[in-house]
């Protein structure tokens, strides 16, 4: 019953009695997680699992000769006996344990009293070090308390990279002290589309997180042995930027924060005086995220305003480039050599191989699974996050009632099936090179929490066992397991698409009811990934 699958479980006879008066032993190494453990489960008991020496009728966390995710887990009448390679294990140890309480012990609160946990053995270790999603903050901003949650739901599923796409033409999210108006302008706009193509609703949006908001959500995240990715998109995906610093783009005219979907045509102009912008905009991002792993994005990054801006034909000539594509790869390197200057290591989508990448670059690829097979055999490590099997904005089913019209149909099933090792890698020894997985929650088309967790659940939890459990898929057994864990997203209140029943929301109104598409955006995509066989 447990999700993600462990590698071994095995379901022993005999409860556990978990009661207000039950104590905790913890190894002071896995302190965190003995805190988590008393944080989530005392307000349903009553108790407050007070410390205790290791002995009968305890939980206990002790350190063991592990990898420092893996943990072992046995659950008898006598006591609950956790063994971990070290808080990261222990972490996903106690969410194990909780997995084997009833649902009730996913509410915040409760009457007190007793909870039963099942008597089982558990070994389990992920596949894959990078379990990621990503969530798009930029097109519909998420307050700090939503994103909290998201990051607890996260944890749940033992994911432990969330990468937040916190910059985009149509908002920009992040509070900069050296460049205040990318907030104070950029973050707002005055409406948005809805629907791909549907009409404009003449509501303002907008919202940002300030630099201590930042602290906290990295700091939750940590706690849950979760990685904050930050993405600051650039050079395309920046008009937001450039509404409210004109001098980073390529026109006369002043541009509005977009209030419309699909791929802008307004980029960042190549002069050093944007990427010095640029670089001062990463030295406050490197202070707020101590992640390894920057993304600097580098994706759909049209290039007729280079073509027809006299200055960018300027600044190609004067740096020796061919054309518009060795710019955008020159701006891809200016910004690795920045990153690993001061030791962090550049993730972009895939477009970035198009102009050659330094060697420490990482590459997510996202435009089915060519990018993934081109970086690895050219010894890039890859994030594996293919638009056809983990991007969540895509609906969920063929039907008509489907309430996000987005055209593209991925479901819980195609989800399921994902194998975040490319079929042309296996067997190869570039197929090391694949860090994992992350989905993506894309969020044009999303504009509430209560529509990020009806796009994301129970998808995200089939996602899970694709990057943490062994490879091999048992669908009937999933489903069986699903069962049971619908009921704790039910207990803590998760809106998850339900195989039947009426939709809890409907989008703006204006929103057509049916599927739409981008025109021609399959094919854009086709000949994009066409380039990267070169
Ligand atoms: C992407 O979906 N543009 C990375």
């Amino acid at each position: 019953m447990i999700v993600p699958k462990p590698v071994h479980c095995q379901v022993l006879p005999g409860r556990f009695v978990l009661g207000p008066d039950t104590a905790l032993a913890a190894d002071p190494a896995l302190r965190a997680a003995a805190a988590w453990l008393r944080s989530e489960i005392g307000p349903v008991t009553g108790g407050d699992l007070p410390p205790a020496a290791p002995g009968p009728g305890t939980i206990t966390l002790a350190l063991a000769d592990l990898p420092p995710e893996a943990y072992r887990l046995t659950v008898g009448e006598d006591g609950v006996r956790i063994a971990a390679g070290g808080p990261a294990g222990a972490f996903y140890a106690a969410q194990t344990l909780r997995q084997l309480m009833p649902p009730a012990a996913f509410r915040k609160a409760g009457p007190g009293g007793e909870l039963e946990i099942r008597a089982a053995h558990v070994e389990d270790e992920p596949r894959f070090g990078w379990r990621g999603c990503l969530l798009d903050v930029a097109r519909h901003f998420m307050t700090k308390q939503d994103l909290l949650r998201f990051v607890d739901l996260m944890a749940l599923h033992k994911l432990n990279v969330l990468h937040l796409h916190l910059t985009d033409d149509q908002g920009w999210r992040v509070e900069i002290r050296r460049h205040p108006r990318l907030t104070g302008v950029g973050a707002w706009r005055t409406q948005s589309q809805t629907g791909w193509n549907g009409p404009f609703d003449g509501r303002p949006h907008g919202g940002y997180y300030t630099q201590d908001d930042i602290r906290e959500i990295v700091a939750y995240a940590g706690q849950r042995n979760i990685t904050v990715v930050p993405e600051i998109d650039l050079p395309g995906h920046t008009q937001a930027a450039i509404a409210a610093y004109p001098e980073l783009g390529n026109l006369d005219t002043p541009l509005e924060v977009r209030t419309g979907w699909g791929i802008g045509t307004n980029v960042l102009n190549a002069e050093e005086s944007t990427i010095r912008f640029f670089e001062d905009v990463f030295d406050e991002v490197l202070e707020l995220f101590p992640s390894p792993y920057v993304c600097v994005g580098g994706d759909e990054c049209p290039k007729q305003q280079w073509r027809d801006s006299p200055a960018a034909q300027a600044r190609i000539r004067e740096l020796g480039l061919a054309g518009e594509e060795e710019l955008q790869s020159w701006y891809i390197h200016r910004f690795d050599t920045y990153l690993s200057a001061r030791g962090r290591r550049l993730v972009g989508w895939d477009e970035i191989l198009e102009g050659g990448l330094a060697p420490g670059a990482v590459v997510a690829s996202w435009r089915g699974d060519l990018g993934a097979v081109t970086a690895a055999r050219n010894g890039h490590d890859v994030i594996s996050t293919p638009n056809t099997s983990v991007y969540f904005d895509y609906r969920q089913g063929p039907g008509e009632d489907e309430p996000v019209p987005f055209g593209t149909v991925l479901t819980l099933e195609d989800v399921y099936a994902f194998e975040p090792i490319p079929a042309e890698l296996r067997g190869e020894p570039a197929a090391e090179r694949v860090l994992g997985s992350q989905c993506a929650v894309w969020t044009e088309l999303i504009d509430s929490p209560r529509q990020v967790d009806y796009m994301a659940f129970p998808r995200l939890a089939a996602f899970a066992e694709t990057v943490w459990s062994p490879a091999g898929r048992d669908l009937p057994d999933f489903r069986q397991r699903l069962a049971a864990h619908l009921e704790r997203l039910d207990a803590i209140g998760v809106e998850y698409r339900r195989e039947s029943g009426p939709l809890p929301w409907q989008t703006r109104p204006g929103v057509p009811g049916r599927p739409e598409t981008v025109d021609g955006w399959q094919s854009q995509l086709d000949a994009w990934t066409a380039n990267l066989r070169r």
